[in-house]
């Protein structure tokens, strides 16, 4: 059941598409785990996909429910967690501005993340103002739950960063924290905001089933590089996907010694196939060249189908009754909102900027 005493959860997407399977090693798995024993909050950060889609709301707002169905097909329990929309939070919005002053501006510039983005998706100096912001929207995101842990992707790292640093500076500044107090301390000491730590999942960047780039790396699974297996796949698509995959291309026939080295094929076998004794005795037979490609192909498209299944099944019943998906939306955006008009009005007390009251409602 949801319950207030136990430690936070803030985690989610920017609705950009549909989860694959690097969204499900990387953070989704972990997520789907901690649902009893942590107070889970999960964010469809429409907003944010505003940054680099602000002209195509159409698309946004149908990789909102996507996203929302995505998380009810992997497990995400709607009885014991809250899936909630970015955009009907003011609080978030509200503690983005407030957050902004406590940091420089070059000093959001340097983020990593937000230079590999800009280089990526080749935005060059054309990107908005908004999308320089998103940083802290991301970090008020979080901070708005006082949340205690983030499950994410290792892309994320630099952004939870940024959220450490700005709760620091929020309870030092308006809390009276002293500077030289441990991390873990914030809280006992005053602090508002705990200094939040990342849960990083088993797999840190999952492969996608292409080719190598020109730098003979395998770019990671991407729902724009045309190299991801998805969550919703059905059994056939997975086959189709699994059979065309990329591997070893200098084995031309199963009596040829195979390498397992940088290779999807085995990659994905050593990430998902629950049977490892099958997988160490296939890699040896692989590079020895006594087993074909085929079979152990096979194998893996058994795995990954055993894998999806149920989230097809919970999928297609949900996706019968979008209404009902909405009303889970809407629950957990109210519950959502519960929560951050709490933290906000902390804030704002902190800041000695607290003159009324004030209530949200949804419907
Ligand atoms: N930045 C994340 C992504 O690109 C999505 C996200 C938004 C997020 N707010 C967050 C993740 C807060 C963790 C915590 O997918």
């Amino acid at each position: 059941m949801k319950n207030s005493t136990k430690p936070i959860i803030l985690t989610g997407d920017t609705p950009t598409g549909n989860l694959h399977l690097g969204h499900w090693v990387g953070s989704i798995e972990n997520r789907v785990k901690m649902q009893d024993d942590y107070n889970c909050f999960f964010i469809i950060a429409n907003i944010q996909g505003f940054t680099t889609r602000y002209d195509r709301p159409q698309e946004v707002r149908e990789n909102v429910i996507e996203v929302a169905l995505d998380y009810l097909a992997s497990g995400i329990d709607p009885k014991r967690s809250n899936i909630f929309i970015q955009s009907e939070i003011p609080a978030i919005a509200e503690l983005t501005v407030l957050l902004s002053m406590l940091v420089p501006f070059p000093r959001v510039l340097r983020n990593p993340t937000l230079k590999d983005e800009i280089r990526d998706k080749g935005l060059g100096e054309n990107y908005p103002f908004g999308f320089a912001m998103y940083p802290i929207s991301n970090a008020a995101d979080i901070l708005a739950f006082r949340a205690d842990v983030v499950p994410v992707g290792e892309d994320q790292i630099p952004h939870l960063e940024l959220a450490r640093e700005l709760a620091r500076k929020f309870n030092q500044l308006y809390c009276s924290v002293d500077s030289h107090t441990p991390d873990e301390e914030y809280i006992k000491k005053g602090g508002l905001f705990p200094i939040v730590e990342p849960k990083i999942g088993r797999i840190k960047r999952l492969v996608g089933i292409g080719h190598p780039n020109e730098m003979g790396q395998l770019p990671k699974m991407s729902k724009s590089l045309n190299n991801a297996i998805f969550l919703k796949d059905s059994a056939d698509e997975i086959h189709k996907k699994v059979m065309a995959m990329y591997t070893d291309p200098k084995r031309l026939r199963a009596t040829d010694p195979g390498s397992i080295e940088n290779n999807p094929l085995w990659i994905f076998h050593e990430t998902f196939n629950p049977d490892q004794a099958w997988v160490k005795a296939a890699e040896e037979k692989y590079q020895t060249g006594n087993i074909g490609d085929v079979e152990c192909k096979k194998k893996l498209i058994e795995v990954l189908v055993a894998l999806t299944e149920p989230m097809r099944k919970r999928r297609a019943e949900y996706e019968k009754d979008r209404g009902a998906v909405l009303t889970i939306l809407r629950d957990g955006t109210a519950h959502a909102n519960e929560v951050t008009e709490k933290t906000l009005a902390l804030a704002k007390a902190a800041m000695q900027q607290d003159y009324f009251s004030r209530k949200i409602d949804l419907w």
